[in-house]
């Protein structure tokens, strides 16, 4: 499964102020084209922290869209997700993935959400483990005909992957594992400072050549904002 990561940054890339406030750092063309992303995607993912100081509801709001939603995703390892969330008052209607180290419990398997169980690493669920269980429900999900939420398919100019929407240690998760194959990179022209929240959280890199390296395909002007693409090399 292909898995894309996606930042909306400051030039010094940093994605949110020292409080954690990161709406809006770029601007509307660039927020416009996340949603584009989006139902591209069979799923969006993001950890907990995200899910808490943004509530998000990571779906597809563009006019006239009547595509189907992605499934969304939160990597939570002790199920600690608040239930007045968006994402856990919209799971009866849009399909709402929870990946933990532990069983489903009660509080949210009764709110609709789907808990994944898989292996921890380090006390969190293991990247690969985690985009190995997704996608075997996406693959599920698919099959399905009748009932529930559609899953995107992979056709018609959309991707059978998921896109993780941040946060950092989310991102530095996935990077350091290797597992990602893309980057969508917004950027604007606004500076948060050393203290502001890093895009990719805490990484041990020993030496350079060991550094994940992608390879730059496109660089489009949004507005203000520049939408920089890459490719795993
Ligand atoms: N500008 C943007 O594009 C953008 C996008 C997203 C977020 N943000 C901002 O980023 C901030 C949150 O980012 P963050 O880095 O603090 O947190 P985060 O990456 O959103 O979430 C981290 C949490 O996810 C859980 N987690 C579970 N499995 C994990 C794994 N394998 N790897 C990493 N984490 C895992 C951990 O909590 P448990 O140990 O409890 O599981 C961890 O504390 C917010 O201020 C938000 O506004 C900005």
């Amino acid at each position: 499964m292909r898995v894309t990561l996606k930042l909306a940054t400051s030039l010094d890339g940093r994605i949110a102020t020292a409080s954690g406030e990161s709406k809006w750092i770029t601007g509307e063309a660039a927020r416009e084209q996340g949603h584009k992303l989006r139902a591209m995607h069979s799923a969006v993912l993001v950890g907990v922290e995200t899910a808490i100081a943004d509530n998000p509801e990571l779906t597809v709001r563009l006019p006239g869209y009547v595509g189907a939603q992605p499934v969304r995703v939160v990597l939570d390892s002790k199920q600690r997700l608040p239930t007045h969330l968006k994402l856990v008052t919209g799971a009866p209607r849009l399909d709402t993935v929870v990946i933990a180290t532990s069983e489903s419990a009660d509080r949210l398997a009764k709110t609709g959400v789907r808990v994944l169980k898989v292996p921890a690493s380090d006390g969190r669920p293991d990247p690969e483990m985690s985009l190995e269980a997704l996608k075997r429900y996406l693959a599920i999900r698919l099959t399905q005909a009748v009932g529930g939420p559609a899953v995107t398919p992979a056709a018609g100019g959309k991707v059978f992957g998921v896109m993780i929407e941040g946060g950092g240690q989310v991102a530095a998760s996935f990077l350091s594992a290797g597992l990602v194959d893309a980057i969508e990179w917004f950027r604007a022209p606004i500076i948060l400072g050393d203290e502001g929240r890093p895009a990719v959280g805490d990484f041990v890199l020993e030496k350079l050549k060991d550094a994940p390296r992608f390879k730059r395909v496109e660089v489009i002007s949004l507005g203000d904002d520049l939408w920089e693409r890459y490719e795993k090399i």
